[in-house]
């Protein structure tokens, strides 16, 4: 079984929307093994994305990110980490299929509704630093 963390980004928790998407990934057959609303502080936003730390957007993400509670999941599963992702779709909303879960509730690169890890290094480090 593998693990992968998710975050619901603070815009699908303003709009209500946590439930929709939640239903999304166990009706795929993944478990939710751990959850919380949390309001995120910027030393732990730094690390999470300390890959980003360089790039010219990592200021607006960290913001972004702090402005209200996200919701941060274990998620468990056979293939957890990829399914994850396939069902994600593709950072850039307007690359992602229509159907996937950014091609339907993203709002735009950065307000692009879910977090998640990317491979099971990944997903080890962030779930410590999550939970
Ligand atoms: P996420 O899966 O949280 O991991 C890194 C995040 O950086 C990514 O989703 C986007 O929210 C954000 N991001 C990546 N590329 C860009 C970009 N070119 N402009 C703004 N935000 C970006």
């Amino acid at each position: 079984m593998e693990k992968t963390l998710v975050l619901l980004k603070p815009e699908i928790v303003k709009r209500g929307l946590m439930g929709k998407l939640i239903s999304i990934y166990e009706e795929k057959g993944l478990t939710v093994e751990e959850m919380k609303l949390i309001l995120p502080t910027r030393e732990l936003l730094e690390e999470h994305y300390a890959e980003h730390k360089e790039k010219p957007f990592f200021e607006s993400l960290v913001e972004y990110m702090s402005s209200g509670k996200v919701c941060a999941m274990e998620i468990q599963g056979e293939g957890a980490i990829q399914i994850v992702r396939t069902l994600n779709g593709k950072t850039n909303p307007l690359e992602a299929d229509a159907g996937s879960i950014r091609g339907r509730f993203a709002l735009s690169k950065s307000v692009n509704a879910v977090h998640s890890s990317d491979c099971p290094e990944s997903a080890e480090r962030e779930l410590n630093l999550w939970f």
